[in-house]
C-alpha cells in the first residue's frame, strides 16, 4: 500500500469514527434499558426540556419510616441525561432521621451539604475500614462506587444535601429494604446474618416483609 492509499484510507476511518460521535443521546424511555443505556430518541423529536428537569426545588416527603426523602434526578426523570455519565439527587432527613445504609451499585457520588448537619460514612470493600465525618453547610463527602455508605441528621433541624453520580443510572440498594422488606425467608435471613429470629420478624413487621 502507498503512503498516500494509507493515509487516504486512514483518514476514512478517522471521518468515520467521527461520524459515529453524538452530540447527544437523550434515552427514549418507551425502549428497555440495557447495560449502556437506553437508546436515543429521533434527535427531531428532542427539544429543550429534555435537558432541564425542575423536580429538585422542591423539598421530599420526609414523613415516613426513615424520616428521609430521596428525590432523584436520574435518567428516568431526566432523559436528557442518557449516556453522559452524570445524575443528581436530592436528600431531605429530617431531624432523627436517616438514609439507611446502602449502595449505589453503578456509580460513584459526591454529596454537598446544602442546610442542616449531616454524619455520613462509607465502608471500604478492601478492609471494612470505616470513613465516618459530621459535615456541616459547604462541606463535601464523595462515596466510591458500590460502597455501602449512610447519610445521618446528627443536627437539630432538618438536612438538605445535593448529591451527583457519575451515571445516569446509579441505582439505589437499601440494606434494610433488601433483608427485611420483602419475602426472603426469616430462616435464611437469621441463617445468612447470624440475627435472632425475634430481630428478623420485629424487622419484618416495621419494613412490610413476609416469610
Ligand atoms: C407525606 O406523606 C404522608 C405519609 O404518606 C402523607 O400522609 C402526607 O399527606 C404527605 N404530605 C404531603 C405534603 O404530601
Amino acid at each position: 500500500m502507498s503512503i498516500l492509499q494509507t493515509l487516504i484510507l486512514f483518514s476514512f476511518l478517522l471521518s468515520a469514527s467521527h461520524a459515529a460521535v453524538q452530540d447527544f443521546c437523550v434515552a427514549d424511555l418507551s425502549a428497555p434499558e440495557g447495560p449502556a443505556g437506553y437508546s436515543c430518541k429521533k434527535v427531531s423529536a428532542v427539544t429543550v426540556n429534555d435537558f432541564v428537569f425542575s423536580g429538585l426545588g422542591v423539598a421530599g416527603n420526609t414523613s415516613n419510616l426513615i424520616k428521609a426523602a430521596v428525590t432523584t434526578a436520574f435518567v428516568n426523570q431526566f432523559p436528557g441525561l442518557n449516556g453522559l455519565g452524570i445524575s443528581l439527587a436530592r436528600l431531605d432527613i429530617a431531624p432523627g432521621g436517616v438514609i439507611p445504609l446502602h449502595t449505589h451499585p453503578g456509580g460513584s457520588e459526591v454529596l454537598l451539604v446544602l442546610q442542616g448537619t449531616i454524619c455520613a460514612g462509607f465502608i471500604s470493600s478492601s478492609a471494612n475500614t470505616v470513613y465516618l465525618k459530621t459535615l456541616n453547610k459547604g462541606d463535601s463527602m464523595i462515596f466510591p462506587q458500590g460502597l455501602l455508605h449512610f447519610q445521618l441528621n446528627s443536627g437539630k433541624g432538618p438536612a438538605l444535601a445535593i448529591v451527583s453520580f457519575s451515571s445516569p443510572s446509579p441505582g439505589l440498594q437499601i440494606v434494610d429494604f433488601a433483608l427485611f422488606a420483602n419475602n426472603f425467608p426469616s430462616e435464611l435471613v437469621e441463617a445468612t446474618t447470624f440475627l435472632d429470629d425475634a430481630q428478623v420478624k420485629k424487622l419484618k413487621g416495621v419494613l412490610g416483609g413476609t416469610g
